[in-house]
């Protein structure tokens, strides 16, 4: 069976870092993509030869429900061979590095490592150094998190047949969030209007320079939105107290139903998981009529499908691109 995204522009990348690196073509070609793979994965059979003798490792060093599963997904039904790599059991909890694990791992010759780590700059640092291969970040520390930014930008996408000239409110921890970084990279190049909402302390400084407008009063930040996009407080990256107590947080920053009257009438309401109930979203929200939660999780299997399929164009390239020392 041939790819649904067969048509579209070679992508010119040979690893996914970050969504800093790509142009706003880029982003709209894998947008491209990840629609058509979206729609092709509605229908049955999903079973393609794009990857077919490829090797896909997964190498998670921080847990992951979403990410992981949808990449082991997206590459089986593109073919790929994968195999998911436990940190758990794996010689990590001997005291082995990153940088032996991934030299490893890479001297098995995968074709592709998707990479999710604690450490920011961590996924680029193997990409450069150690990989024979393509290298796709699956979010790292506080950094960026770009598969999750692109299946944002596609959910919204498909729901209101544009980015551009939308206004976005990112609600909650932004200091600590990955996610929050790559949409507003993002969303930003696709032309919309971002708000960041959230406490001072959870805010980071010069967030501004970003093309951002920044609230510290959320029905301020999100009057009038299209999008009302919430973060869960990223307390594995906290170190100390950032906010008063969860009660205080949702009384200031959580989203209910009677905060959610002051974004536009059809706003979507979105959360890249795992939630907190009751800490940054209500349930009535999270489950009710403006929520596209469970479509973000759906978008996600056609995005990493894409990000896939556009780097299998040019795994040729990495043959030849022997790091020093090898
Ligand atoms: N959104 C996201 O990255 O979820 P997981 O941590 O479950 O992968």
């Amino acid at each position: 069976m041939t790819s649904p995204a067969a048509d579209f522009a070679p992508f010119p990348k040979t690893h996914l870092l970050g969504i800093g690196e790509l142009s706003p073509l880029d982003i709209e070609n894998l947008l491209d993509r990840a629609n058509a793979w979206a729609d092709r994965n509605a229908l049955p059979d999903n079973k393609h030869a794009i990857l077919r003798g490829r090797t896909q490792i997964n190498l998670f060093f921080e847990a992951s429900t979403r990410t992981q599963s949808s990449f082991e997904i997206a590459g089986k039904r593109l073919g790929a061979d994968v195999m998911n790599m436990s940190v758990g059991s794996s010689s990590v909890k001997k005291g082995e590095t990153l940088l032996d694990t991934a030299v490893t791992l890479n001297a098995m010759r995968p074709d592709l490592i998707v990479v999710r780590h604690h450490g920011s700059g961590a996924v680029e640092l193997l990409a450069r150094k150690v990989a024979n291969c393509a290298v796709v970040n699956g979010g790292d520390g506080a950094h960026e998190h770009p598969t999750q930014a692109l299946l944002d930008a596609l959910t919204i996408r498909r729901h209101k047949g544009r980015i551009g000239g939308l206004k976005i409110a990112i609600c909650g921890d932004i200091a600590h969030s990955r996610v929050a970084r790559s949409n507003i990279l993002a969303l930003t190049a696709l032309g919309a209007q971002v708000n960041v909402v959230g406490p001072p302390t959870l805010m980071p400084p010069a967030i501004d320079r970003m093309g951002v407008k920044v609230f510290h009063d959320m029905d301020a930040g999100i009057e009038g939105c299209d999008v009302v996009m919430m973060l869960r407080l990223q307390r594995e990256r906290m170190s100390g107290a950032y906010v008063p107590s969860s009660r205080e947080f949702f009384h200031y920053y959580g989203l209910d139903a009677r905060r959610l009257e002051r974004a536009a009438p059809d706003a979507l309401v979105m959360h890249p998981g795992p939630m907190n109930r009751g800490v940054e979203i209500d349930s009535l929200v999270a489950d009710g009529e403006q929520s596209v939660i469970r479509d973000q999780v759906e978008m996600g299997v056609a995005v990493r499908m894409a990000v896939l399929e556009a780097l299998a164009g040019n795994l040729d390239a990495h043959k030849d691109n022997r790091k020093p020392g090898q």
